[in-house]
This record gives C-alpha cells, structure tokens and sequence, in this order.
C-alpha cells in the first residue's frame, strides 16, 4: 500500500491543506503548528460520509483519440481501420488484427472512477455539506470541489493510472478515507 496522502488543519482559521513535498518539518498557521487530519475509515451517526467507489471497466483510445471500452475490443465489435495513424505500419491493418496487446502499447488506458458521498447522499446544504472529495492514485492524484446544492458525486479519469484511496472532507464533520 502506497503512504496515505495526509492533510492538516488549522484549529484557528479552520484552513486546511495537503504538502507536495514534505520535508518533515511542522507547519505553522495563525501561530499554532497544523495538525494533522486523521481519516474517519468506519461510518459514524445518521449521515454517511465514507466515498462509495465505482470503477468503470477499462477503456482504450484508437488512433483518432475516440475512446472505446476494452469489452468493445474483446467482443470484436472494432473493424474499422484507423486511416489517420501517423503510425501507418501499426494501424494500416483493419483494427480486428490489432491485438489487445498491441493498443496497449499504442495509447494508454483510460479508467472512470465514480465516487459518491456516502452510502447514503451526504446533505449539501450551506451549513452543512461535503467540501471536496480527493482522488488518490498509484503516481498522483485529483481533487474535485463542490459546493452547497451539488451532487455529492465525483467522476475522475484516470490515464495510465490506478486509484489508491478516495477521501471526502465534510465541513462539520471533518476528512474520511475509503481505501481501493
Ligand atoms: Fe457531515
């Protein structure tokens, strides 16, 4: 398992960040030391906070840059031949003859990954609502915002990627984490 991202907060001015290169030392706001947000992992009280994650099947890019699902592929239902490859050699061919591992090599795999807050929809109302919910993966990671009357629901993609953990950060109840 890859380190879990880590967030901290400021108890004065309620801030609240993530470090992108950490060198082990404390960080100061309003002239107190951050502390760090320790994740929720077990559901708590009437509301549902913890990210329930979907994972879409995986999906590739033809040469035209369109996006097909990989099952389209294994069904056979790809016969077109791809005419404005640069790479004539690899895609002058009908696409059937491709093989799975050949667009491997071509273009990187795409994944949807679906994440909503919680089991049950989380509240979004102006005084209590999900701020944000934060994507993990395997080499970075993504970060969508919402604010008050939105879905509590976020859709990533991922390219070349795979996902680690989802965190969700309610404004009255604080982060939590779903690990994948
Ligand atoms: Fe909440």
């Amino acid at each position: 398992m890859k380190e879990s991202r880590k967030f901290y907060f400021c108890e004065h001015c309620k801030k609240v960040i993530s470090i992108l290169e950490d060198p082990g030392v404390d960080t100061v706001c309003c002239g107190d030391v951050m502390k760090e947000l320790v994740p929720h992992t077990k559901e708590a009280g009437n509301e549902k906070h913890l990210p329930v994650v979907s994972l879409s099947e995986k999906f590739f890019l033809d040469c035209e840059g369109i996006v097909h699902p990989m099952q389209e592929l294994e069904d056979g239902k790809i016969d077109v031949v791809c005419e404005l490859s640069t790479d004539k050699e690899a895609f002058s061919r009908p696409m059937q003859e491709i093989t799975k591992t050949d667009l491997a090599d071509v273009a990187a795999q795409e994944q949807k990954v679906t994440v909503d807050v919680g089991s049950v929809p989380h509240p979004m109302t102006q005084e209590h609502s999900i701020q944000w919910v934060y994507l993990q993966t395997k080499n970075g990671g993504q970060r969508k915002i919402f604010k008050p009357g939105d879905k509590p629901q976020a859709v990533f993609v991922m390219y070349d990627d795979e996902p680690v953990a989802v965190f969700s950060y309610c404004n009255l109840h604080g982060l939590w984490k779903t690990e994948l």
